[in-house]
């Protein structure tokens, strides 16, 4: 996959990190779990306490540097040890998770600053990554809420940041939904998830359905990836904001300057 500019989040080796993700992802053969909306657990084994006592270990508590101070995360952040560390030596998948990404950055401030858009409703974030902007979405008062990633220590991720927040556990679906029975939701989330074509056509499918059956409102937050200017679902979108990125994201993230949340209108 080319990468764009404003992919290359890291300074090298971690930046390394970032290609092999979007590699594997793409011919990810991630193994489907019954569906779970809570629990943990996995055929690899790959969840005990010990994924747990790892991401404390080598991710940074932090609220700065982003979008929202109002959210604790634990990040990768140049003061852990595989910020600098050889990608190779990372023991589990891509760490997708341990990155609070420009589009979910925007969604969630969106989300805080606008609570009546969830506060009473039905919201999947799918491809929660971290879990900030489901977090955002319980904090303003969703009802029913679903954080989806089909990286499974997303989810434990997504658990210790809901922790950090002093919230419960939020219920956490690490099947790839996409190939699932299609749920009601309200509303659905999609932060910086449009950065693979194949990726993009199988969304825009899946939530073109969504809508269509349940009149799903769907919010997707993208910094102006050329993967997803480039895509059909260009010509579906209704600006809703657009945020200045703060400076550490900016840093990371090359010619990225905003972010903007959309409106997905078909
Ligand atoms: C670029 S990250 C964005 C994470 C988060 N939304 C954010 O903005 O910080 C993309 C995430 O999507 C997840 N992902 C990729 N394909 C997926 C799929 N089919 N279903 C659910 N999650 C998926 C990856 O594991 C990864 O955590």
């Amino acid at each position: 996959m080319a990468l764009c500019g404003g992919w290359t989040l890291f300074p090298l080796p971690f930046c390394s990190f970032v290609c092999i993700f979007l590699k594997t992802l793409r011919s990810s053969s991630y193994t489907s779990f019954p569906r779970r909306y809570s629990i943990y657990r996995t055929s690899r084994n790959i969840l005990g306490p010990e994924v747990q006592t790892f991401l404390e270990e080598n991710t940074e508590v932090t609220n700065s540097g982003n979008l929202t101070p109002e959210i604790q995360l634990r990040l990768l952040t140049p003061r852990c040890r595989f910020w600098w560390e050889r990608a190779d030596l990372w023991p589990y998948g891509d760490p997708y998770w341990a990155i609070y990404w420009p589009g979910g950055q925007a969604l969630s401030r969106y989300l805080l600053d606008n609570p009546d858009i969830v506060r009473g409703r039905s919201l999947l974030d799918l491809g929660s990554g971290c879990g900030a902007t489901a977090i955002a979405a319980k904090m303003s008062g969703a009802l029913r809420i679903l954080a989806n990633d089909i990286d499974p220590i997303a989810g434990v991720a997504t658990l210790l940041n809901c922790k950090l927040n002093k919230l419960d556990p939020l219920p956490i679906l690490t099947e790839n939904i996409l190939d699932s029975e299609l749920d009601k939701w309200e509303l659905i989330v999609l932060g910086d998830m449009f950065y693979d074509e194949d990726l993009s056509d199988r969304l825009l499918q899946w939530l073109r359905k969504s809508i269509w059956t349940h009149g799903t409102k769907v919010l997707i937050g993208d910094p102006g990836r050329p993967q997803f200017c480039g895509h059909n679902i260009w010509n579906h979108l209704q600006k809703v904001v657009t945020y200045s990125l703060p400076e550490l994201t900016k840093e990371g993230n090359n010619s990225l300057t905003t972010s903007t949340v959309w409106n997905l209108q078909l």
